[in-house]
């Protein structure tokens, strides 16, 4: 099924510049789901179920993560979530991981014409360093389209963005005492206000990417609307 998104954010031209070059080209048939929200608002919760649900539908998944992916990608990931740096630097290494990350597992998978599921992507640079750490989204803006190059001016994007959308009082009280908490989630409840409102904005700015959930109802609540969003879509 074809994906019911701007056919000029996700296909890139078959010489084209940028990531396509020299590589693998996107074929329409992958299908690039990326899934965000706050720290403990759900994500991890329900990405694996979803993984089986479309394997049971007969597609092939690809289910990873960001920052992370590939094995400098997680090198990447460990300093950016363990090492003090300052935002700029924090966002360099961001992007660099999501490059190795694209090049060398994303886009090979679209072009297989499997389901990439991935653990959080650009949204997630957005509203951490950029409403988070108060960085500036000029500086984000030019990265991304640098990274997500797809020829001129057009820049690959998921086909959709599923936002777990919950309150950072809930998401802290859901995630206390569950792990030893990294750089960020050590991170007072007003940084993910900031981080919340950094979501919202880029929802407000891609709406039709976006599907945002109401991540305070119960698990089987939010199940059911993450499954009645990709039935609509007619993905399953
Ligand atoms: N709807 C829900 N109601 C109550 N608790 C939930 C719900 N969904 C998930 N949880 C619990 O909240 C905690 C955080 O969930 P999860 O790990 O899925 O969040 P996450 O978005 O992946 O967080 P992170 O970004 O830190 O990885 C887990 O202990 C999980 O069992
Ligand atoms: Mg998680």
């Amino acid at each position: 099924m074809t994906p019911t998104v701007a056919p000029s954010r996700t296909t890139l031209p078959p010489e084209g510049a940028g990531l396509a070059k020299g590589g693998p080209s996107l074929r329409p048939s992958g299908l690039f789901i990326s899934f965000e929200g706050i720290d403990g608002a759900g994500k991890s919760t329900h990405i694996s179920g979803l993984a089986e649900v479309f394997k049971a539908a007969g597609r092939a998944v690809t289910l990873t993560r960001e920052p992370g992916g590939t094995p400098l990608a997680e090198k990447l990931r460990s300093m950016v979530l363990n090492d003090a740096m300052d935002p700029l630097t924090e966002s360099l290494l961001i992007f660099a991981a999501r490059r190795d990350h694209l090049s060398s597992v994303i886009l090979p998978a679209l072009a297989r014409g499997d389901v990439v599921l991935c653990d959080r992507f650009t949204d997630a640079t957005f509203a951490y360093q950029g409403a988070g750490r108060g960085f500036d989204l000029a500086t984000l803006r030019t990265l991304e389209q640098w990274v997500q190059s797809a020829g001129a001016d057009k820049w690959l994007q998921p086909d959709l963005t599923v936002w777990f959308d919950l309150n950072p009082a809930e998401a802290a009280r859901r995630l206390s005492g569950a792990r030893v908490p990294d750089k960020f989630e050590a991170q007072p409840v007003e940084f993910f206000s900031r981080v919340a409102q950094g979501y919202a904005d880029r929802q407000q700015a891609e709406p039709s990417r976006f599907a945002r959930i109401d991540a305070a109802q119960s698990r089987e609540s939010v199940w059911q609307d993450v499954l009645s969003v990709l039935k609509t879509k007619n993905w399953l």
